[in-house]
């Protein structure tokens, strides 16, 4: 073996607790993709503005659906604004200490322009209209991850840019049929990024067909490696639901899930012109 198939052997074996093959093959971009993690503290250095626009570039070269281009990039540079953003989030959030505020759009409004242009109709104005965009804007925002990740830059989406996508989408000026999927903070990192241990690929990669032998028990496996490598540091709502000794993910998910959050995204996605049926 390489040293790149040691490190990622070892690497992926750290991640899903085991591996049942050794890697047929290796390089620097899948070891440091297989060991990366996500960074919320950043140093006090600005991110090049050039780097940023080539970034997007690349992230833009991914695939995308029936080549579409149903999504953008607002790269939130004032200053100014990015503070009103942040401020949504509270003084103590980590997005306030970011240095580079991104938001990923899904955008079918071009598709909308184009229909019209070319004086075409567009009998399209169902659920697919908004997953296709939803999900040209997912892959560029991962793609954007990766590459900037490979530069050493640190990154986290934020989700949570949809709690505020009304307001959000006002202060951005986002036309209709064009929504935020997702903030990404980016930055240099402060550390390392912690490796996030992920569910066993028994669960998560199927084979021919879906299955789902013995999953509870794999996830309560999970739970336990998990706890024992990356215990929560605080458990979440202990006012619900109290103290418990084996908190695990399963019962941190489950507990984040037994609340409702974001209720009123699909009144936001149907107030920007989607026919979600
Ligand atoms: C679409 C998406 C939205 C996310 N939103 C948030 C967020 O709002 N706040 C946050 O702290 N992390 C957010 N994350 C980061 C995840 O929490 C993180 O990816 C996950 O915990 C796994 O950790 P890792 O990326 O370090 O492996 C988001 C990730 C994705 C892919």
């Amino acid at each position: 073996m390489t040293d790149d198939q040691i490190a990622l052997q070892q690497s992926l074996t750290d991640r899903f607790g085991s591996l049942s093959y050794q890697v047929p093959t290796a390089n620097p971009q899948l070891v440091h993709m297989a060991g990366r993690g996500s960074c919320r503290r950043f140093a006090d250095k600005s991110v090049d503005d050039t780097l940023i626009e080539t970034l997007c570039a690349v992230a833009l070269a991914s695939p995308t659906k029936s080549d579409l281009q149903q999504r953008d990039i607002v790269i939130v540079q004032e200053q100014n604004l990015r503070n009103e953003i942040y401020r949504l989030f509270g003084d103590s959030s980590w997005i306030a200490g970011a240095p580079m505020l991104l938001v990923f759009c899904g955008n079918n409004r071009r598709q909308r322009q184009l229909s019209k242009w070319r004086d075409k109709p567009f009998p399209n104005d169902h659920l697919d209209a908004f997953f296709n965009a939803s999900i040209d804007a997912g892959i560029a925002l991962s793609a954007f991850v990766t590459g900037a990740e490979s530069v050493g830059l640190g990154c986290c989406p934020i989700s949570e840019i949809r709690n505020h996508c009304t307001i959000i989408s006002e202060k951005l000026q986002l036309p209709q049929h064009v929504f935020p999927i997702a903030g990404l903070a980016v930055g240099w990192p402060k550390q390392s990024p912690e490796v996030s241990m992920r569910l066993p690929l028994s669960v998560t990669v199927h084979r021919n067909f879906f299955t789902e032998t013995d999953v509870q028990a794999e996830v309560e496996d999970y739970d336990q490696r998990r706890s024992a490598h990356q215990p929560y540091a605080q458990q979440r709502d202990i006012e619900h639901f109290g103290q418990t000794k084996d908190y695990g993910w399963s019962e941190d998910k489950a507990r984040q899930y037994a609340v409702p959050q974001r209720a009123d995204f699909g009144s936001f996605v149907r107030s920007k012109g989607f026919v979600l049926k």
